[in-house]
């Protein structure tokens, strides 16, 4: 791997939506950075590149896939990491994440971000995996922790424990999702806290936040509604021992207007200052 450098903190940013493409454009607002969803992106030509190259010259960007399977067992996909790397080339992101999950096998794609076995096998499979992705692409990757609805019984450990492992192991950084911990928490009942507090503090590189859906039993992680008051109490917490860490809300249904997502990304800015008046 050739990059090794430390990544920039950027701010606070939002995810770049299609339906706010125009006022993006024409208003400039201050959003700090916008994360794009790599797979949006991977087309010859087009309406999709011509906006992403234009918003591309106002704001600093960052690359988020949903289609490494970097815990799968199909080999990597080489022809979809070319494709991540000539967009790479062409937009230069602070960063390229994807998911710590497997999202297929034989070829069938289950279109679903699945949980691993937290199990040494599984540790040692995924970094020498993530190993291979960040040789090709010449930068390290971020991986981020996935909301997940099933366990297994042969987990031989905790998920933070299996994350900050994987993460050492293959000298990967951490995009740490606080509304996932916040989701699987409930559904595996286990403290939120002692997951932060278990995360090698300097592998965190971005958070993410976002909204779901509370069924009672089981809460699923919808990105279609906003941040609830538990997360951002979460949320402070993990600015408390990560420190200020490039922040960004993730929206993908029942998208609002821009000037609402603005807002809720004014709560985040206020959080992370109050703390800074605090300390
Ligand atoms: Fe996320």
């Amino acid at each position: 791997m050739s990059n090794t450098e430390p990544l920039p903190n950027l701010g606070f940013g939002l995810g770049l939506r299609t339906d706010h493409y125009q006022t993006i454009l024409a208003d400039k607002p201050s959003v700090d950075w916008f994360e794009v969803i790599t797979e949006n992106y991977l087309v010859p030509g087009g309406k999709p590149l011509y906006y992403l190259d234009h918003i591309r010259a106002n704001y600093p960007m960052v690359m988020h896939g949903v289609s490494l399977s970097i815990g799968g067992t199909d080999g990597l996909n080489f022809d979809y990491l070319r494709q991540v790397k000539a967009l790479a080339e062409r937009i230069e992101p602070a960063w390229i994440s994807d998911h710590l999950c497997w999202t297929g096998v034989n070829g069938v794609n289950l279109h679903d971000l699945l949980p691993l076995p937290y199990t040494e096998e599984a540790i040692q499979h995924v970094a020498n995996r993530v190993s291979t992705v960040q040789n090709f692409l010449g930068r390290r990757i971020l991986l981020e922790n996935v909301s997940s609805y099933i366990t297994y019984s042969h987990s031989e450990m905790t998920e933070w424990d299996f994350l900050s492992a994987v993460a050492e192991r293959s000298d990967c950084l951490i995009l740490l999702d606080i509304n996932n911990i916040y989701v699987s928490a409930h559904n595996h009942d286990f403290d939120p806290l002692v997951y932060l507090h278990n995360v090698s503090v300097n592998r965190v590189q971005q958070f993410h936040l976002a909204g779901h859906l509370n069924l009672g039993n089981i809460i699923i992680d919808s990105h279609g509604d906003s941040v609830i008051d538990p997360v951002w109490s979460l949320y402070q917490a993990a600015l408390h021992r990560f420190g200020p860490v490039s922040t960004m809300i993730e929206r993908d249904d029942n998208i609002p207007s821009f000037e609402e997502l603005l807002a809720e990304l004014e709560m985040a800015r206020k959080i992370a200052s109050s703390l800074r008046l605090a300390a």
